[in-house]
C-alpha cells in the first residue's frame, strides 16, 4: 500500500474502485473533484460507468448527478456519459459524447457560473449531495487531504457529502503539497472581506480538512490528468495575438496601463496560448495572472521570468507540461497558488485586483452582445465556465476570436446574437485577426462600425446591409429588423453558410 495514506483509519479504507463504486447508488447526487482535465477522479468514474452499464443490461435504472469544478475528461465525463449513467450534469463540460447527449436530450445540463455552484450547494439549492469523489496527492496523518491538481469545488462537495471517497493519486507530484491556498468562506450571513489584496496572497492553509468518519473507501491510482495538446500557433492566431497586444500597447500609451505588473486573466485554448506567447517577446514584465486556469503558456512566462505569480483553481496544461509540472512542482509552487473555485473566480477580488479579462466567444453581435455557449442559439458548446464571473468584474473585459468558423461558413460577427451570456454591459473590447473593437464608452449604434471592421471580409457588406434595414426601425437605441435579425443562422441551418 503506498505510504501517501499515512492515517491508520483511512489505511484501513483502502478498496479496489469496483468495491468503492458499491457506496454510489442510482438517483445519487455526486461532488466529485476536477476542472478542465486535471485533478479528477481517474477510477471511480470507469468504474461507476461499468455498473451502470451492468444494471442496465439488468433492465434496471440506473443514473446519478454529477457536479464537478468544471469539466473533466474523457476518463470521467466521457465514460459517465457514453454508459448512460448521467442525469443531470453541473456546472460546466466539455466532453464530445456528453454534449451529444445533451444536446440529443438524453441527459440534462445546467451551465452555471462557476464562482456560483459551490455557493449553490452549501446552499441546498440543489438538495442533498450523497457522495464526494475527490482526488488527493496524499492524506496526512491527521487525515487532511493534500488536494491535486485542481481545488474546484472540493471543499463544499466534502462538506455537504454523507459519503466521502478519496483518490490517492500517486502520478501526481508530492511536491505540489504548498502550492493549495484553501480557505473557507464563513456561510451566509456571516461574511466576510476577503482578505486577499494583491494576487500571490495566501490567506489559508495548504490542505483541505476533512470529516474523516464520512470516508467510506480510499483508492489508489496512478494515473494522468488528460488535457489535449495545444495546437501550435496559426497565422490567424498570431495575427489575434498581435491584436490583442496592440490593444494593451494603447492601454499603456493611454496611461491606464503599465509595462509593470499587468494583471491577466486568460480563458483556455490556442488562441489565448498564442497571447501569451506574444507577451514572452513583448514589454511588458511583472505580470501576474488572477484567472482559474494555469495553461502552459504561463509556464512559459514564469521560466522566462516575465510573470511573477499566477492565481488559479487548477491546471489545464497539456501532457508534455503536465509532466514538466510534476518533475518541477516544488519549483512552480514559489509562484503558483491554486484556491478553491469559490476564490479563484471571487467577485469580490476579481474587482479588487483590477485584471483584464480575455476570454473565447462563438459569436458576438454587431451591439457587442456575446454568445460565448451556444451554436445557432440551441446547440450548447461547452458553457459559461469562469467567462461570466471574470468578463462582468474585471476592469477591462475583451473577447478574442477567428473572425470566422468552420472554413469561412460561420461569421463570428452577426447581426443578433442567437443566444446571449456576455451582454454589451459587460463586453468592452472584441478582437479578431482583422483588428479590435473598443466598445468602451459607445452607445449602441457607434459600436456597429467598429464591430463590423473587425468582421472578416466577406461578412461586411451582409451586416451593412442589414444595419441599413434595421436602421429604418422607429426605436433607434439598438435598432434591429426583427424579420431579418436570425438570417444568418437560418441560412447556416438550410444552406449550410451564414451567406446564404
Ligand atoms: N459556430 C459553430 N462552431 C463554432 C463557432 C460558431 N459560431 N465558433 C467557433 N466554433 C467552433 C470552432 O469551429 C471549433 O470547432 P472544432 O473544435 O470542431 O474545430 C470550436 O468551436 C472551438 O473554437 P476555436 O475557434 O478553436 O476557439 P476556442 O477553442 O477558444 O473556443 C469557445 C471558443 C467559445 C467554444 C470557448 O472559448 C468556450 O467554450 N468558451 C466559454 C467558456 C470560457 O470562456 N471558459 C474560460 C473561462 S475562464
Amino acid at each position: 500500500m503506498s505510504d501517501r495514506i499515512a492515517n491508520a483509519q483511512l489505511r484501513s479504507k483502502v478498496m479496489s474502485a469496483d468495491e468503492a463504486a458499491q457506496f454510489i447508488n442510482h438517483g445519487d447526487t455526486v461532488g466529485m473533484s476536477g476542472f478542465t482535465g486535471a485533478g479528477y477522479p481517474k477510477a471511480l468514474p470507469s468504474a461507476i460507468a461499468a455498473k451502470a452499464r451492468e444494471i442496465h443490461g439488468r433492465g434496471e435504472d440506473f443514473k446519478i448527478d454529477v457536479f464537478t469544478g468544471a469539466s473533466t475528461a474523457p476518463d470521467a465525463d466521457g465514460v459517465l456519459a457514453e454508459a448512460d449513467a448521467v442525469n443531470y450534469r453541473m456546472p460546466y463540460q466539455s466532453d464530445p459524447i456528453m454534449r451529444n447527449k445533451i444536446n440529443a436530450g438524453e441527459m440534462k445540463y445546467q451551465d452555471i457560473h462557476l464562482s456560483h455552484s459551490g455557493l449553490y450547494v452549501e446552499q441546498g439549492f440543489f438538495g442533498k449531495v450523497n457522495a464526494a469523489v475527490i482526488e488527493a496527492v496524499r492524506i496526512t496523518e491527521d487525515g487532511n487531504l493534500i488536494p491535486s491538481s485542481a481545488v474546484g469545488n472540493n471543499l463544499e462537495y466534502l462538506e455537504a457529502a454523507d459519503r466521502i471517497i478519496i483518490e490517492v493519486n500517486s502520478w501526481q507530484s508530492l511536491d505540489l503539497e504548498g502550492m493549495h491556498d484553501i480557505w473557507s468562506m464563513p456561510k451566509l450571513p456571516n461574511r466576510i472581506p476577503i482578505p486577499i489584496n494583491n494576487v500571490g496572497d495566501r490567506i489559508g492553509t495548504t490542505h483541505i480538512q476533512i470529516d474523516t468518519d464520512k470516508v467510506v473507501a480510499v483508492v489508489e491510482t496512478d494515473a494522468p490528468d488528460r488535457n489535449a495538446p495545444f495546437k501550435p500557433a496559426d497565422e490567424i492566431s498570431k495575427q489575434i495575438a498581435g491584436n490583442f497586444l496592440d490593444f494593451l500597447e494603447g492601454e499603456v500609451a493611454a496611461g491606464r496601463l503599465t509595462y509593470d505588473g499587468y494583471i491577466m486573466q486568460s480563458g483556455v485554448g490556442n488562441v489565448p496560448n498564442a497571447v501569451m506567447a506574444g507577451l514572452l517577446d513583448s514589454k511588458f514584465e511583472n505580470i501576474q495572472a488572477y484567472t482559474e486556469v494555469i495553461q502552459d503558456g504561463m509556464l512559459d512566462l514564469i521560466d522566462a521570468g516575465k510573470m511573477t505569480v499566477a492565481s488559479a483553481t487548477s491546471f489545464a496544461l497539456s501532457p508534455e507540461y503536465a509532466e514538466k509540472m510534476n518533475a518541477e512542482a516544488k519549483k512552480y509552487r514559489e509562484q503558483i497558488v491554486l484556491r478553491p473555485q469559490q476564490i479563484s473566480n471571487h467577485p469580490e477580488v476579481i474587482r479588487r485586483v483590477g485584471l483584464i479579462a480575455s476570454n473565447g466567444l462563438i459569436e458576438a453581435d454587431i451591439y457587442g452582445n456575446i454568445n460565448s455557449t451556444h451554436v445557432g442559439g440551441t446547440r450548447v458548446m461547452n458553457g459559461i465556465g469562469g467567462s461570466g464571473d471574470f468578463t462582468r468584474n474585471g476592469y477591462i473585459s475583451s473577447f478574442i476570436t477567428p473572425s470566422v468558423a468552420k472554413d469561412g461558413a460561420i461569421s463570428a460577427i452577426v447581426p443578433f446574437a442567437s443566444h446571449i451570456d456576455h451582454t454589451e454591459h459587460d463586453a468592452m473590447v472584441i478582437v479578431s485577426e482583422y483588428g479590435y473593437a473598443d466598445l468602451r464608452g459607445l452607445a449602441p449604434r457607434d459600436r456597429v462600425k467598429k464591430m463590423i471592421s473587425i468582421a472578416h471580409p466577406d461578412y461586411r457588406p451582409l451586416l451593412e446591409e442589414y444595419y441599413e434595414r434595421a436602421a429604418k426601425n422607429k426605436f433607434l437605441q439598438t435598432p434591429h429588423d426583427l424579420a431579418t435579425a436570425f438570417d444568418f443562422h437560418v441560412n447556416l441551418a438550410e444552406k449550410g453558410s451564414m451567406k446564404g
